[in-house]
């Protein structure tokens, strides 16, 4: 069986056979567990942990720690193949941004490649790392040329191919420019209100995702004429950053396609989308993911 998994700093996509779904990317260290009731803590490397939905309510560890998904890659692969009562698989496809995925790629090939997480140990015939980006652009047709632009909770990633290939030199990452953005007003809204306190990134972006509507403190809030507005704020912000990146400016000129994807597709407008003739494929948070898997399954048919 191929699994195809697109660890992001927010959540993890996967996909096999006709199986698309994600968790958030959490995880969360804890001290030695003692006393009674039910615990989802996994052991890795003798310490414990909470992963996933399972960290919701726990301190999480910043996604964008030095090496995050080389050292927590194994724990989200097995909180997703418990999730799925899935064990060891043929082809596992993970994946890297454009931007680490030279200097990363061996030791997140090997960490993937067998692990033991609970004792128990997870060993997969062939792992195979594809740079982030590459999966759009395979599942919106392959065109020959294109411009194509992820929109994640924290990183915006322009991936340009031309002849049918990668170009970095047109290629660029821009971080700090993902929906972490509106993430961040909605914990400075929270933090205005309630001194002292805030919100996880997963659990802001939870409001987002809920329209503005939620509860702090057991009262009922509703932010949704200010959730819109930083929206609106947003795509305007995503636009220009693309549309003005010195490194495009010629490319933008001859480009026929221009494919935006990532979880933050959903925040751009279609009349916006209409208006510059950027294509937004079908659940574009899992077009990388199912790029990855198109991909391997052809690789296999033909091998
Ligand atoms: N179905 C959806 N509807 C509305 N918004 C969504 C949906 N799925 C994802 N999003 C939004 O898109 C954001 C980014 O999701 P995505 O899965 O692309 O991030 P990521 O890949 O984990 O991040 P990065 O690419 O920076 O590592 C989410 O935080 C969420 O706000
Ligand atoms: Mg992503």
């Amino acid at each position: 069986m191929i699994l195809a998994v697109d660890v992001g700093y927010g959540y993890t996509k996967y996909a096999y056979q006709d199986k698309l779904s994600k968790f958030p990317s959490a995880v969360a260290h804890i001290p030695a567990l003692t006393g009674f009731g039910e615990t989802s803590t996994y052991t890795y490397n003798g310490s414990y942990y909470l992963v996933g939905e399972n960290a919701r309510l726990s301190e999480t560890i910043p996604t964008r720690t030095e090496n995050f998904l080389v050292k927590y890659s194994p724990l989200l692969l097995y909180h997703l193949f418990k999730k799925e009562g899935l064990k060891s698989v043929d082809t596992l496809c993970v994946s890297l941004s454009i931007a680490e995925f030279r200097e990363k790629k061996d030791d997140l090939e090997e960490v993937c490649k067998v692990f033991t997480v609970n004792n128990e140990v997870y060993r997969q015939k062939e792992v195979v790392v594809f740079p982030q980006g590459l999966g759009i652009w395979i599942t919106s047709g392959a065109p020959k040329d294109a411009i194509i632009v992820d929109i994640g909770f924290n990183t915006l990633d322009v991936l340009t191919i031309i002849d049918s290939k990668p170009r970095p030199e047109y290629s660029f990452s821009l971080s700090n420019m993902g929906v972490g953005n509106i993430i961040d007003a909605i914990n400075d809204w929270v933090n205005s209100h309630f001194p002292g306190n805030s919100l996880s990134p997963h659990m802001a972006d939870e409001i987002l995702l809920n329209g503005g509507k939620f509860k702090i403190f057991r009262k009922q809030y509703d932010l949704s004429d200010f959730i819109e507005e930083q929206k609106r704020l947003f795509a305007d912000d995503v636009i220009s950053s693309v549309l003005s990146a010195s490194k495009l400016k010629k490319v933008l000129l001859s480009i026929d396609e221009f494919i935006i994807a990532g979880g933050g597709a959903y925040y751009i407008p279609q009349e916006v989308a209409d208006k510059h003739g950027f294509y937004i494929p079908e659940n574009p948070e899992y077009a990388n993911v199912k790029g990855f898997l198109i991909a391997a399954q052809s690789e296999e048919s033909e091998g």
